[in-house]
């Protein structure tokens, strides 16, 4: 899959992209990750890339022209490339969005800075606007290595041969289970003797009560969308009932 990233701060993507696994990832040429700077696009003297907001008010806007420039220059090699801006008030990003995304093999991603971009730059070229959260960014670059991370995850190989994203949180809906590893008693602090136990349906099991235990406790909004089965339902009242139980009884 491939990522074109067009920033005025390309520099910000180097040690994270290259770091770890999204740096074996496009060792081994599962992702391609290029960076474009906006300001190589200005057609002015000194390579202007913003000015003053029409109407008046706070802050710089940055201009079209060098944004479409730059986004034409890359659908110039591929025109089916899927453009994306990161913007707070896009669709909120999530696991779905993720998964969804890594089918699409070219992926542009325009960071914003300042007060953001012309509006004709996102009506005119722009395919899909994302927000990573309801907060305000200086800018989009820490939205587009959030995005590129999420994304580069479901593209397989990526997490290596015997890992899925699909067995990570808010996969069907739910959190993840609690893991643990050596030593097994930390201080006194001991990790669930069945985990010991070599019983693989019993660990199963276990795992899921607890993604539907810690799902029902932290996130009950996702846990009211999930697919969940008779099983998973029968689970949920034994723990409803024994967590509700006082220390008393
Ligand atoms: C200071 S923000 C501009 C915010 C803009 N004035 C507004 O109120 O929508 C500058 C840039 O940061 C990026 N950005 C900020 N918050 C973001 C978020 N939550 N998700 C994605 N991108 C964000 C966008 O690219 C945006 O153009």
């Amino acid at each position: 899959m491939r990522f074109d990233i067009l920033t005025l701060f390309p520099r910000m993507f180097s040690s994270p992209l290259e770091e770890s696994i999204l740096g074996k990832a496009a060792e081994k040429g599962l992702i391609q990750v290029q960076t474009i700077n906006i300001r190589d696009f200005s057609l002015d003297k000194h390579q202007v890339v913003d000015d003053t907001p029409y109407g008046g008010g706070q802050g710089m806007v940055m201009k079209v022209e060098p944004i479409a420039r730059a986004i034409e220059s890359v659908k110039s090699k591929n025109p089916s490339a899927w453009t994306v801006y990161l913007t707070p008030q896009g669709n909120p990003f999530n696991q779905d969005l993720a998964r969804r995304l890594s089918t699409q093999p070219h992926l542009i991603l325009l960071c914003g800075r300042y007060e953001g971009v012309d509006e004709r730059a996102r009506k005119l070229f722009i395919d899909e606007e994302i927000s990573i959260g309801d907060y305000v960014l200086t800018g989009g670059e820490l939205a587009a290595m959030v995005l590129i991370d999420a994304v580069s995850r479901f593209i397989p190989g990526v997490l290596g041969s015997d890992r899925s994203a699909e067995e990570d949180s808010f996969f069907d809906s739910l959190l993840e289970y609690p893991q643990y590893t050596r030593p097994s008693d930390f201080r006194g602090s001991c990790v669930p003797e069945v985990l010991l136990s070599g019983n693989h349906s019993a660990i199963s099991l276990w795992r899921r009560k607890e993604a539907l235990r810690r799902t029902s406790l932290r996130r009950p909004d996702l846990l009211a969308k999930a697919n969940l089965s008779e099983e998973d339902r029968g689970l949920l009242k034994e723990i409803r009932k024994n967590d509700s139980k006082s220390d008393c009884q």
